[in-house]
């Protein structure tokens, strides 16, 4: 009898506490990244040599991948890796002897967003692994262009887009923001292409088709890219320079040669750059980003050359990277405000320096504007900075929030602390998490020891956690105000109740960007006689400037102005660039005849578009 009691009580014990040790486990979890199958605390990798060959008939990529291990488990385990749509095909492991051994290896079964698995189990705790393998056409990290799709039209074009988690679709890797390694590469591909990678492109290279490259800083495996086409190359200082199809190249030195500038500025702000050269590599316009911060070569989409410099910014932003993101890592992906919202701050005083103070709050505002559009529509749960992404894509939860929420939870910072205090704290944070990966915990405490504790009285704990744990805007949140946007304001208001005409409107002395704030500040409802009046004095359906065309498409579209048809048409096809095609997409499959429309367009465009722009669009119209 007592035994039976004692068990039933020690039953009753362990069902009360087994959903906390289940908790409790999960909760340590948190601090691992969600997005990779690997056992990075058991063994790490420390530095990668690609030996691959770049097959365009085959859209593919093959050879090998040598994986240097380094051991933080007593033990051998085994190596878990990252892969996703490759075929592995053999692998060895390095004896103490030198001598490269097979060893057993199992792909498990495709997990829709984190790939197959890669199980590998060395004998002994080898320093080496060579892998042998494929990147197959599925690969949602590259991008493989034909000739007619290119610029030249002579040559095909291929380039690859890893963050946040498609590194794995080209290489085996622990693909977590969370480790870095150090790399250098071998490409092999025609021999009147140019390769280039996110490591130490020589100027003066040899068009050979065989390419080397070192990347001797550790960076994470989202950071590893290449591109492969008919590319030349331009200086543009000793530092910097241009990477581009001929067709292009001028044009793209001319917008960016601030580059230099740029650097000078943040090293002044934030302490050296720590990467050797800086150079550019313009994209095919479907590249899905605007920009990409590749270390050493940032990939930038050609719909920022406008020809007066107006969206340099985006320069600024990828440069920026070079120090949060590049060299101070969010953990994992749920941390990307630490580098988006980081980089758009410093992006902006970036731009403040070049480009002198009301530009710089212009794009504040510009930005905080359409956060709070943004936000309007947004699922509540996803309006954190500390996001939670409960097993999406980290791509299907992309939005303004880590960038433009994140910046303004620094200026908010930056005004209560002054400059005097905030500056020296970003620059201490970069240089004491040089090369380091941090999660939003390890920052706030790093935040409040070093400037809300030590200067009491300030800011307060709870409004840390407030803007970092809770949804949508504080009330204390920054109001960027800027005089030129107020001009406009009150020009608008003087052209709407007929104060002013058309003609008096001083537009000659506006900037793109009071442009921009006026079309996104005119009324959805505004009748076609102003739209038509506006459009034919100032051409904007036929506007050059892709920022510009997107924002008065929009409101087209809202309007029902349908003018814009052909030229929105054109638009669609020719340009990938995801922020600039899915919000017009949306508001299409608005109305069924817009979505009728949209999917005549789509079916011509689609083909010409990066994977994960088809993915947004499918996803839109195919619902
Ligand atoms: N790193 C991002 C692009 C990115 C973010 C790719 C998350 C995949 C997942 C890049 O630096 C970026 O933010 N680009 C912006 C630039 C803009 C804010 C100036 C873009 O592409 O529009
Ligand atoms: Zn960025």
């Amino acid at each position: 009898m007592k035994i039976i009691t004692q068990l039933v009580m020690f039953l009753i014990l362990f069902i009360s506490l087994s959903p906390k040790l289940l908790w409790a486990n999960n909760s340590a979890n948190h601090l691992n990244d969600a997005y990779t199958y690997s056992n990075y605390h058991q063994v790490k990798v420390e530095h990668l040599y690609l030996d691959l060959s770049v097959d365009f008939p085959s859209k593919s990529l093959s050879g090998f991948a040598e994986l240097t291990l380094n051991w933080l488990s007593d033990s051998v385990q085994p190596v878990i890796l990252d892969t996703r749509d490759l075929d592995v095909d053999q692998v060895f492991a390095q004896n103490t002897l030198g001598n490269w051994q097979k060893v057993k290896f199992s792909l498990a079964t495709r997990h829709p967003v984190l790939g197959s698995k890669l199980t590998i189990r060395p004998l002994f705790k080898t320093k080496k692994l060579r892998i042998y393998y494929n990147s197959t056409a599925k690969a949602s990290g590259l991008q493989w262009l034909n000739k007619e799709q290119t610029l030249g039209k002579k040559h095909p074009y291929m380039f690859s887009q890893n963050q946040a988690i498609h590194a794995r679709s080209w290489m085996p890797i622990q693909d977590t923001p969370s480790v870095r390694v150090t790399y250098n590469a071998r490409i092999r591909t025609d021999k009147n292409l140019l390769a280039v990678m996110s490591a130490n492109n020589t100027p003066d290279t040899k068009l050979d088709g065989d390419y080397v490259f070192s990347m001797p800083q550790a960076i994470p495996a989202y950071l590893i890219a290449i591109a492969v086409g008919d590319l030349k190359f331009k200086a543009m200082s000793k530092q910097t320079g241009v990477y581009a199809e001929a067709g292009i190249l001028n044009a793209a030195t001319q917008e960016f040669d601030d580059t230099q500038a740029m650097i000078d500025a943040t090293e002044k702000l934030y302490g050296q750059y720590r990467w050797g050269r800086y150079d550019l590599l313009i994209l095919p316009p479907s590249f899905p980003f605007g920009g990409m911060e590749n270390p050493r070569l940032s990939f930038i989409t050609p719909t920022v050359i406008s020809g007066d410099k107006s969206l340099v910014n985006l320069i600024a932003h990828e440069l920026a990277h070079s120090w949060s993101g590049n060299l101070v890592t969010n953990a994992t992906w749920r941390d990307l405000w630490l580098n988006e919202g980081f980089t758009s701050y410093v992006e902006n005083r970036i731009m403040e320096e070049v480009f002198g103070r009301d530009r710089a709050i212009m794009e504040q505002a510009l930005d905080a504007q359409n956060l709070n559009y943004e936000i309007a529509e947004m699922e509540p749960d996803d309006t954190q900075l500390y996001i939670d992404l409960h097993g999406r894509d980290p791509d299907d939860a992309f939005s303004g929030i880590p960038y433009t929420k994140g910046q303004l939870f620094l200026i908010y910072l930056e005004q209560k602390f002054g400059r005097g205090k905030f500056d020296p704290f970003v620059r201490n944070y970069f240089d004491q998490h040089a090369f380091k990966s941090l999660t939003t915990s390890e920052f706030v405490q790093y935040l409040n020891k070093e400037l809300i504790n030590k200067y009491p009285g300030i800011v307060s704990e709870k409004e840390i956690n407030e803007w970092i744990y809770e949804q949508g805007l504080p009330a204390f949140v920054p109001k960027p105000k800027s005089q030129a946007f107020t001009l406009i304001d009150e020009q608008i208001n003087q052209w709407l109740t007929e104060e002013l005409t058309l003609e008096e409107l001083p537009t000659n002395k506006w900037t793109v960007h009071q442009w921009l704030h006026f079309i996104n500040s005119l009324p959805i409802d505004l009748s076609l006689t102003k739209m038509t009046m506006l459009d034919e004095k100032y051409q904007l359906t036929a506007s050059k400037n892709a920022e510009v065309a997107h924002a008065w498409y929009l409101l087209a579209l809202k309007s029902n102005y349908d003018v814009i048809f052909p030229e929105l048409k054109h638009y669609l096809i020719s340009i990938g660039r995801r922020k600039l095609i899915v919000p017009l997409y949306k508001e299409l499959a608005e109305t069924d005849n817009g979505l009728s429309w949209a999917l005549d367009v789509y079916s011509v465009a689609r083909p010409g578009y990066h994977g994960l722009a088809q993915g947004s669009v499918d996803a839109l119209l195919y619902k």
